[in-house]
């Protein structure tokens, strides 16, 4: 059968991406050096898949220097990973550096370089310090937005010769959500206020950061790692159609419109005011919001939303929550990763490049993470030893098919990463849906073997062809 080829631009980032706490493991890190995850790792590490979770991780804190040996066998041209913030800091109230940790970020950095693999840097993603969010009310408390100012400029001012590109958040809009909105973490309270709170303060923390960076002269862009779920309505019909515009307000454009356009839509203001949300904002902040919107954004992206309109009338007596406004639909005969439980649709990333090129000023912009996460890997090992994901190439491949498509129509899509390079700790199922480039060998000292898509990759990069 004749396949599709497309080239891949010369300029086009192939990277894969990790973060801080699913990696890390906490070798070297302090009393009081708690991450938001670490914390309630402690507190639920029943719901944790075999009790793995990020005390060892992938044990990368020492393991770093073999890891970034292996990017470059796997010829990645970006990586990016985070900084944690809960342990940048011995004493983060009065910015005390952990010079230890520093160091450990700087040698990781000098490797990357050396390797000729840039670095691409977030300062959050979930490492909220736990001390902030259990006593401080986390980002419901203005004093973290003035802490995570402080430290993101601590940060900058050291690594600022080593990093080009920097992102505020990881998928910002999660947490609060999952804690907030979903009742599913601790506190376990459902409180749309307090999740509309953290927004805002991740929004203006976001802008805060951006003004700091550009004041300070840093070279480099600025921008934050957003996950907006393209969101399909089950028909044309109109109430389809609202529940979709809806959905996509509440967890969508919270945050692209204030980042890209600086400002909150008209529509979420005017709902949650209609529904007496209690959150608050300055003048102020919208201004600092409205002047120091990103250079470019990172998407997340894994699979479509899908919507319809509620089949029951809201209770107006109990707490408002978004979900009155729709319901999930699951469209038949759709193609399943049965591990995740998540539909697989490349298009996806095309829709997503469209919408960006037209709403969002066609601002500049990549793909931060893609990827599937597959349950007992071990299954598809060959005689070699070598783990044949095929299902995983055929993933990336449609996905980044989708993503070159789009930028060969206009949008502005500077390149394409894979969640993840190695196989990690993940939220909800720790090591259980394995996401790597590189398998991480729970059984044998966590040791790292390149997987067929690793040796995919090389081959795309290489070549600037991808074949479908
Ligand atoms: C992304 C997060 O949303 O999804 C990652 O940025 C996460 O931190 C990844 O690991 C995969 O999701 P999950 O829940 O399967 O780990």
């Amino acid at each position: 059968m004749a396949s599709i080829t497309k080239t891949i631009p010369d300029d086009f980032i192939l990277g894969a991406a990790a973060s801080a706490w699913q990696t890390e493991g906490w070798q070297g890190k302090q009393p009081g050096q708690d991450s938001w995850m670490d914390a309630w790792y402690k507190r639920e590490r029943h719901v944790w898949h075999n009790g793995y979770g990020p005390a060892v991780a992938t044990n990368f804190y020492q393991r770093y220097k073999e890891d970034v040996a292996l990017m470059k066998q796997a010829g990645l041209t970006h990586f990016r990973t985070s900084i944690n913030w809960s342990r940048f800091f011995t004493d983060y109230r009065n910015a005390v550096v952990d010079e230890d940790y520093a160091t450990y970020i700087d040698n990781v950095l000098d490797e990357l370089i050396l390797a000729g693999i840039e670095p691409m840097i977030c300062l959050e993603h979930y490492e909220l310090p736990a001390e902030l969010f259990d006593n401080a009310g986390g980002w419901a408390s203005s004093e973290v937005v003035e802490l995570f100012v402080r430290y993101a400029g601590k940060v900058f001012e050291r690594f600022h010769a080593k990093v080009r590109r920097w992102y505020t958040f990881n998928e910002p809009v999660v947490v609060q959500t999952r804690v907030y909105l979903d009742a599913l973490r601790w506190p376990h309270e459902q409180n749309t206020g307090t999740w509309m709170q953290w927004n805002h303060h991740k929004n203006l923390a976001t802008a805060k950061v951006i003004q700091l960076f550009r004041e300070k002269g840093y070279p480099g862009t600025i921008g934050c790692i957003l996950n907006p779920e393209v969101t399909y309505p089950r028909s044309s019909a109109a109430h389809d159609q609202k529940a979709a515009q809806m959905y996509d307000l509440f967890y969508n454009r919270v945050f692209l419109d204030p980042m890209v356009h600086g400002c909150y839509p008209e529509l979420l203001l005017d709902t949650l005011a209609r529904h007496e949300v209690a959150w608050h904002y300055s003048e102020n902040d919208l201004a600092v919001m409205r002047d120091n919107c990103v250079d470019e954004l990172g998407i997340n992206l894994y699979y479509p939303h899908r919507v319809q309109a509620p089949s029951h009338a809201w209770n107006p007596e109990t707490p408002f929550h978004p979900a009155c406004y729709y319901e999930p639909f699951a469209l038949p005969g759709r193609r399943m990763n049965t591990s995740r439980g998540w539909e697989i649709y490349p298009q996806i990333i095309y829709d997503m490049a469209m919408r960006l090129k037209t709403d969002y000023r066609n601002i500049p912009w990549f793909i931060a993470e893609n990827g599937m996460g597959i349950e007992n890997e071990g299954r598809f090992r060959n005689s070699d030893g070598v783990i044949e994901d095929d299902y995983r190439i055929e993933f990336y491949s449609e996905h980044l098919f989708q993503a070159l498509r789009a930028r060969e129509a206009g949008a502005n899509c500077l390149g394409y990463m894979v969640w993840a390079f190695t196989d990690n700790v993940s939220p909800m199922n720790a090591f259980k849906n394995r996401y790597g480039l590189v398998e991480i060998d729970l059984e044998n000292n966590r040791d790292r073997r390149l997987k067929k898509s690793a040796h995919w990759f090389r081959q795309i990069r290489d070549s600037r062809v991808l074949a479908l």
